[in-house]
């Protein structure tokens, strides 16, 4: 299967979400980045392991390796121009973990989203995929827009799979 044009990406966290994501948008011709903020997991990754257990993802991620669509970086901005090329859109998929009031730690979204802001170098558009409360999709653009000195054009958008995954479970 390809697809009808083939895209530079970059996804942040590599991940359930991530990495799944990631593959996957390989295996359909994209070329993508995985970038992750932990060490061991990058290197495990970079030596061509898969570090997580998801079923059927070990196969895909040989393939796509191996064609040299799918690469791993260690930072954003590395991410952002991954060897020159430029990342025309970036997922966000780092995690969301609750804090002990129950509230989700966002701070590692805002991180990503402000390091994207300062570096990206053109058009982008901004998936975000981690799990957030609602309105925070606009949380993430105004993020964007106030560290966007340089008056990029982007497009901020959300993949509400988790929603729709949870409507389907509830009416199965
Ligand atoms: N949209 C969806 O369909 C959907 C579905 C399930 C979960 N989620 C959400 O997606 C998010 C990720 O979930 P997961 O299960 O993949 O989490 P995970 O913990 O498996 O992966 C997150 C990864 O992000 C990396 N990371 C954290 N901060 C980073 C940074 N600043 N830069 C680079 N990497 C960084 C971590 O090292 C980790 O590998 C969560 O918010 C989760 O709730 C979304």
């Amino acid at each position: 299967m390809r697809p009808v044009k083939s895209h530079d990406v970059c996804v942040v966290g590599a991940g359930y979400v991530g990495l799944v994501t990631g593959a996957c948008l390989a295996e359909i011709g994209h070329r993508v980045v995985c970038v992750d903020s932990d060490p061991r997991k990058l290197k495990a990754l970079k030596a061509g392991k898969v570090p997580i257990h998801e079923p059927g993802l070990d196969e895909v991620f040989r393939r796509v390796v191996k064609s040299g669509k799918l690469a791993f970086a260690g930072s954003v901005v590395e991410g952002l121009k991954f060897k020159g090329r430029r990342a025309e859109v970036v997922f966000i998929a780092v995690g969301t973990p609750p804090r002990p009031d129950g509230s989700a730690d966002l701070s590692a979204v805002e991180a990503v989203a402000e390091t994207v802001a300062k570096h990206m170098a053109g058009y982008t558009v901004i998936v975000d995929k981690s799990t957030v409360p609602v309105e925070t999709g606009d949380w993430v653009s105004k993020t964007i827009q106030r560290f966007n000195k340089a008056g990029r054009l982007t497009t901020s958008c959300r993949t509400p799979s988790s929603s729709a995954r949870a409507r389907r479970s509830r009416t199965s």
